[in-house]
């Protein structure tokens, strides 16, 4: 298991977010979280990557505490491993987050420099790798205004990807993207799942989820209300209790 997640809990001034979760991601996983608006999707990704901290309960990664409980007081990671951490998780936020005022080369080099000490010409070697893999090596010298929809995503994509995590985590992936960019991004997902990496990857693209996703977490008010392999989980869909909460 690169991750486990054991009964976390989050609120927000009283109210209770992420009720008891639990679930873990092992590598070449893709495992895919959906369910309707405000049910803790987007919290429970940032929590797992260190941008907002638990209540109570454990998240594990590869191997190193993020978050335990102790004394009825949840203990975070010390800075040293929350260090460590942060080079195995990458996070593509719903709104892609780049730096405006730098490059896309400039933002991809910036955390491989500061974050994992590569040299300016290591990180720009593999920053420039991952530009090509996706298509976008042309606009390495271009600002995140001068880009598309579907460019700023690659990018943020390629970002993450820069600091080579173990667990790739991204918020809606494909909103916004017309449906061959959509289909270019599920590509890239799939074939990143089949290197040393396990994927988490919030949805409500089911064509997307059905295309990319091994197994499925669905959460509804901050609970799991359901979690199945990609199969059984679309074979009970019909499933009446599913589908009223995907439309409340
Ligand atoms: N920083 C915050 N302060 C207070 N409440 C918050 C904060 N962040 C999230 N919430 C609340 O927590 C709940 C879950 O929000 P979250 O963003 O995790 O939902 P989501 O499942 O990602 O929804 P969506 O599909 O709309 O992105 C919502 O009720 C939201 O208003
Ligand atoms: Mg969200």
């Amino acid at each position: 298991m690169i991750l486990k997640v054991n009964n976390l809990n989050k609120s927000f001034g009283g109210k209770r977010v992420l009720k008891d979760i639990s679930f873990g991601l092992k590598t070449g996983e893709i495992l895919a979280i959906i369910g309707p608006s405000g049910a803790g999707k987007t919290t429970l990704l940032r929590c797992i990557n260190g941008l907002e901290k638990a209540d109570k309960g454990t998240i594990v990664i590869d191997n190193i505490y993020l978050c335990k409980d102790q004394n009825n007081k949840n203990i975070p990671a010390k800075s040293k491993e929350m260090k460590k951490i942060r080079q195995k998780v990458g996070m593509v936020f719903q709104n892609y987050n780049l730096f405006p005022h730098m490059t896309v080369m400039e933002n991809l080099i910036e955390a491989p420099i500061n974050v994992l000490g590569l040299s300016k010409e290591e990180a720009l070697n593999r920053a420039y790798d991952l530009l090509k893999n996706l298509g976008m090596e042309d606009k390495k010298d271009a600002y995140p205004f001068q880009l598309s929809g579907g460019q700023k995503q690659r990018v943020a994509i390629a970002r993450a990807l820069c600091l080579n995590p173990k667990i790739l985590s991204l918020d809606e992936p494909t909103s916004a993207l017309d449906p061959e960019l959509r289909e270019g991004i599920a590509s890239i997902i799939k074939k990143l799942a089949d290197k040393d990496m396990g994927i988490l990857i919030i949805s409500h693209d089911m064509e997307i989820v059905k295309r990319v996703a091994t197994r499925i977490i669905f959460m509804a008010e901050g609970r799991i209300i359901k979690e199945a392999t990609k199969e059984d989980f679309f074979n009970s869909f019909e499933d009446g209790r599913l589908k009223s909460f995907m439309v409340s």
